[in-house]
C-alpha cells in the first residue's frame, strides 16, 4: 500500500528563482492554548517563515523595488536604515541578492545576536546611543540621514516615515490573513513599532468587512498609545523599556490611528513570560513582541474584547532565535528580577 508523504505541505510545492520570491505566504496556525483559555479561536499568522526569518522581509522588498522603480535607487547603490534589527537583516538579504551595499545604524538596545546576523549578511552596522533623543545628531535617525547625505549613489528607506512600508503589508499580508480566514477574522492583533504592519493591514481588512476590530499593541515607556487616544505627541511619556520591535520614541507616518479601534499596553515581564510559553506550549519560539502580542490578547479578552464566535488573529513577526541570550536565557531573566 502507497503511504502519503507525511512531510508534504501545499506551501513548498513551488521551485522559486531566488530568495526574494521565498518572501510571504506564511502559514496561519491555531493557538491551541489560548483558544481554550479563552474559548475564542486564536489563529497566529508567523511571520518568522519568511526566509529572513521576519515580516519585514515583505517590507524591505516592497520599499527597494519602489525606489528602483522611482529611479531613486541604481545599481551598485548604497542602501541605508535606521532599524532595531529585522528590517535590516531583511534589506541586507535583499541587497546581497541585488548587488547592493547596505549600511544599517540601530540602537545599542540590540542584542548581540541581532548585529552578528546583520554582519553575517553582509550589512555595515552602525551603533548608536539607545537614550539619544530622535533629534540628536548621534541618535539612530540623524545618522542615517547623515550617511545619506555622505555617500554617493545612496538611499535612506525610512521605513517609520516611507508609507511603502504599510502599502507591503496592504499588498501582501493582509490578503493572505484574509484568505486563510476565509473572511472569518473578527479581530487583528498586532504590535506597533513603525505602525506599517498594523495599518496596513487594518486598511485592507476593513475595506473587506468594515467590522473588523484592530487592536494595536505597545508598551509602557513608548508614546504611542497616547498618539492613538490624544493625537498628541508627549515625549514626557518616553522611557527605557526591554521589548524590542514594540513601541516608538517618534510618532511614524505609517501609523494611522483612524484604522486602529483599541490599544493594549503591555508590560516587559508579562511579555517575556508569554514569549517562553509559546515555545514551551505551542511550539512557537518566537520573538519578544510575538509575546507581548500574546499578552495584549489576553488583557483585550480581560477587558470582554472577545466573544466564542470571534476569529481572532495575531501576528508574529519574528523568530526567537534571535533572543537567545535575551528572553530565552534564564540568566537574563533573573538579571531582570523576573525568575
Ligand atoms: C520584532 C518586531 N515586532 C514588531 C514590530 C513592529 O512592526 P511595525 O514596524 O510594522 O509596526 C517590529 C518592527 O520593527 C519588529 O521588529
Amino acid at each position: 500500500m502507497m503511504l502519503s508523504n507525511p512531510f508534504s505541505t501545499s506551501s513548498c510545492s513551488e521551485r522559486v528563482p531566488s530568495v526574494l520570491e521565498a518572501i510571504g505566504n506564511t502559514p496561519l496556525i491555531r493557538l491551541e492554548k489560548a483558544s481554550l483559555d479563552l474559548n475564542t479561536e486564536v489563529w497566529a499568522k508567523v511571520e518568522a517563515f519568511n526566509p529572513g526569518a521576519s515580516a519585514k522581509d515583505r517590507v524591505a522588498k516592497y520599499m527597494i523595488e519602489q525606489a528602483e522603480r522611482s529611479g531613486a535607487l541604481k545599481p551598485g547603490g548604497t542602501i541605508i536604515e535606521a532599524t532595531s534589527g529585522n528590517t535590516g537583516y531583511s534589506l541586507a538579504m535583499i541587497a546581497a541578492v541585488k548587488g547592493y551595499h547596505c549600511v544599517l545604524t540601530v540602537t545599542s538596545k540590540i542584542s548581540q545576536d541581532k548585529t552578528n546576523l546583520l554582519k553575517a549578511m553582509g550589512a555595515e552596522v552602525v551603533i548608536c546611543p539607545k537614550d539619544a533623543k530622535p533629534t540628536d545628531p548621534n541618535s539612530y535617525y540623524e545618522k542615517a540621514k547623515a550617511l545619506a547625505a555622505e555617500i554617493p549613489n545612496s538611499v535612506y528607506l525610512n521605513q517609520n516615515f516611507n508609507t511603502d512600508n504599510m502599502d507591503a503589508h496592504y499588498y501582501s499580508t493582509a490578503p493572505e490573513i484574509w484568505q486563510q480566514s476565509e473572511g472569518m477574522i473578527t479581530h487583528f492583533v498586532g504590535s506597533t513599532g513603525t505602525g506599517g504592519t498594523v495599518s496596513g493591514i487594518a486598511k485592507y481588512l476593513k475595506e473587506q468587512k468594515p467590522e473588523v476590530q484592530v487592536i494595536g499593541v505597545d508598551a509602557y515607556g513608548s508614546v504611542l498609545t497616547n498618539y492613538w487616544k490624544t493625537g498628541e505627541y508627549d515625549p514626557s511619556l518616553i522611557s527605557s523599556y526591554r521589548i524590542e520591535g514594540t513601541g516608538k520614541n517618534i510618532i511614524p507616518a505609517n501609523l494611522k490611528r483612524e484604522l486602529i479601534d483599541h490599544y493594549e499596553q503591555v508590560r516587559d515581564r508579562e511579555a517575556a513570560f508569554r514569549t517562553r510559553e509559546l515555545s514551551e506550549v505551542e511550539g512557537l519560539m518566537m520573538g519578544y513582541s510575538s509575546g507581548a502580542n500574546l499578552q495584549a490578547v489576553y488583557q483585550a479578552a480581560e477587558a470582554g474584547m472577545f466573544s466564542p464566535n470571534d476569529f481572532v488573529v495575531v501576528i508574529f513577526h519574528d523568530h526567537g532565535s534571535r533572543y537567545l541570550g535575551k528572553v530565552y536565557s534564564d540568566a537574563w531573566m533573573k538579571e531582570q528580577g523576573w525568575m
